[in-house]
């Protein structure tokens, strides 16, 4: 699962690079522009196919290029139990990706075409933690649905699968809706009602899971935060959705959409009865969405025996020291592999020493291996 080789050309600023990321921490920093963000964006584009900075992908392109080419080779072994393997040793899958200025891709996974990014995102799981993080709370219920359903889908193979019946119920339901054809709604109701039943199941036992890990994880990062998670399925709380669907079926003739469902359905982050997003300072909105990133790798850990690659984007913005110390510590503590910058090396360092890691240090758009201090001097010959 870890990285073990990275490679990413026409990405940004960034000059081609060939890198052997360490399978667990990976410091990289460096001056502000020098390609420090880009280097992540590249890991999560592969991963996820959205860029965490810009909604457009041919902003990554470099300028005047093309295209952009990703390629990863991935160990077949978790991160904890990969650090001693001998990189000549590993049996390593490749990720590719390639992207085209027009919007063409294409993704490769050992030899093999992939056809959707939902297939890429199983190989590659990624956590990104990063200064507009915050935007998990702040954001449309959307983006928590997602967040949501990310760990569902992790968790549960076949949700992908049903999410996709689902939406094609939806789309129909709404065609029905749109053309006025009330008589026929009755034959939909039972596909929309049974999809939707899924979802929310799957749903329901993964935040059920979720609520007790964050709240530990929360109070590790901060104990003074006291904030509620509350899920709300898309339907009036404890009614039957097919009760609900036959109350709104006028509204829904009228609006010509369906306005009830699993594709509403919200996660709420709540401090006392308000939104979390309006009342906690910008450090701890960071601090609860990186608790509730750190809790997916958690579950995922739980589920599938190796957690998630972390990519954490600039440590230092929004997080003193405490902070800082606290979140690298969970980090560790999930033996995970890790992507984690700053524009100091100093401050990486202060918030983290684990006994294994390696130092990229980014100028320019050059990426460069840092030999480490202690075992430079280790090497040193004596006498
Ligand atoms: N499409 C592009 N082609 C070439 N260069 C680009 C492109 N998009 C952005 N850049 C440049 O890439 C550089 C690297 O930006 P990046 O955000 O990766 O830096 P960083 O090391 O994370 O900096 P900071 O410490 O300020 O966060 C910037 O100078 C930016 O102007
Ligand atoms: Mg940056």
């Amino acid at each position: 699962m870890p990285i073990r080789q990275l490679s990413v050309s026409g990405v940004r600023n960034l000059a081609p690079l060939d890198l052997q990321p360490h399978p667990r921490v990976n410091f990289i920093y460096g001056d502000n522009g020098s390609g420090k963000s880009s280097l992540l964006e590249s890991i999560a584009l592969l991963s996820t196919g959205k860029s965490f900075r810009s909604n457009q992908i041919k902003q990554l392109i470099k300028h005047e290029a093309d295209r952009l080419e990703l390629r990863c080779g991935l160990s077949t072994e978790p991160a904890d139990e990969n650090s001693a393997v001998d990189m000549e040793d590993e049996d390593l899958k490749e990720l590719y990706s390639l992207r085209l200025r027009n919007g063409d891709v294409l993704f490769r996974f050992d030899g093999s075409v992939l056809t959707s990014q939902a297939d890429v995102a199983t190989h590659l799981p990624v956590q990104v933690i990063e200064p507009n993080t915050f935007r998990l709370l702040v954001g449309s219920p959307e983006d928590r649905r997602q967040f949501l359903d990310w760990g569902v889908f992790h968790v549960v193979p076949e949700f992908i699968e049903q999410w996709r019946v689902f939406r094609k119920v939806l789309k129909q339901r709404n065609s029905v809706l749109k053309q006025k054809e009330e008589s026929w709604l009755d034959a939909w109701d039972s596909g929309f009602v049974e999809a939707s039943e899924k979802i929310h199941q799957h749903r329901i036992h993964y935040i059920e899971q979720f609520v007790p890990r964050f709240e530990e994880t929360l109070k590790a990062l901060d104990p003074n935060i006291q904030v509620r998670l509350a899920y709300y399925p898309g339907w009036e709380k404890d009614s039957n959705l097919a009760d609900v669907l036959n109350r709104q079926r006028e509204r829904d003739l009228q609006v010509g959409y369906t306005q009830s469902g699993p594709h509403r359905a919200e996660l709420r982050i709540k401090v006392d009865k308000l939104a979390a997003a309006d009342v906690l300072s910008r450090g701890q909105q960071k601090t609860v969405v990186a608790a509730l990133k750190l809790t997916q790798g958690i579950l995922f850990k739980q589920h599938c025996g190796t957690a998630p690659i972390y990519l954490v984007d600039d440590l230092a913005s929004e997080l003193d020291s405490g902070h800082r110390l606290a979140l690298c510590q969970l980090l560790e503590d999930l033996k995970c592999q890790v992507f984690i910058t700053s524009i100091e090396k100093r401050q990486l360092m202060e918030s983290w020493s684990p006994s294994d890691y390696k130092v990229f240090h980014v100028e320019r758009g050059e990426v460069r291996e840092e030999p480490r201090l202690d075992q430079a001097n280790a090497e040193e010959p004596q006498g």
